[in-house]
């Protein structure tokens, strides 16, 4: 018997027709996986929506610099660095969050622009990158004299070799 090509069609469509409505009345269960399409549902215990700017979980390689010189303070530098500290980054940082054992083994080996960049770049958390750079590199100088590095006659400058070239090399109490 002939069997018109239009008829081949119809039994074709309807053949996949019957397929995929049996595929989404039972789980599927053939290897290939039919994407989830998760939505949240409208209580769905999420909580706060959290902002993501700071992740406090993220971690950024900060590569050792052991053979660099060690950072030195300038002492008018460092003093003018503890009244931003106080005046800004007090308002949400205990002293002994950057002072102190914390401070030398997070930071000891690392270049102190990283340090530097990482602070203008994400703080105050409310505004960063508000301060001026001098700012910044004097709350750098400040917690270098804090954590007791040694005074020295070069005050830190943005993209200088006192920033890039030196290590942060301090001791705890
Ligand atoms: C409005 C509040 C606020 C102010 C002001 C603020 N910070 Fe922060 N800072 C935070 C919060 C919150 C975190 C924690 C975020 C995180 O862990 O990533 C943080 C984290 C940090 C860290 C740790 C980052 C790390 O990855 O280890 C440093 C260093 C820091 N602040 C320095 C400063 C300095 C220096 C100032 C002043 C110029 C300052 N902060 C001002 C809220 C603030």
């Amino acid at each position: 018997m002939r069997v018109s090509r239009s008829t081949t069609v119809v039994w074709t469509i309807i053949a996949i027709g019957c397929a995929s409505a049996s595929r989404t009345a039972q789980a599927p269960a053939s290897a290939a996986r039919a994407p989830l399409g998760a939505r949240l549902t409208a209580d769905a215990p999420t909580g706060a929506p959290v902002p993501l700017r700071i992740d406090p979980n993220a971690r950024v390689v900060r590569s050792l610099v052991p053979n660099l010189p060690a950072a030195t303070y300038w002492p008018a530098q460092a003093d003018r660095g503890e009244r931003v500290f106080n005046g800004t980054c007090a308002a949400c940082h205990a002293r002994a969050q950057f002072i102190g054992q914390t401070f030398v083994d997070a930071w000891n080996d690392r270049r102190v622009s990283d340090f530097y960049t990482l602070i203008r770049s994400t703080m105050p958390v409310n505004d960063p990158g508000s301060l001026k750079d001098e700012e910044y590199l004097a709350v750098v100088s400040y917690l270098l004299k804090a954590n007791h590095a040694a005074a020295g006659t070069d005050s830190l400058a943005a993209d200088s070799g006192t920033v890039r070239g030196r290590r942060i090399a301090v001791k705890a109490p």
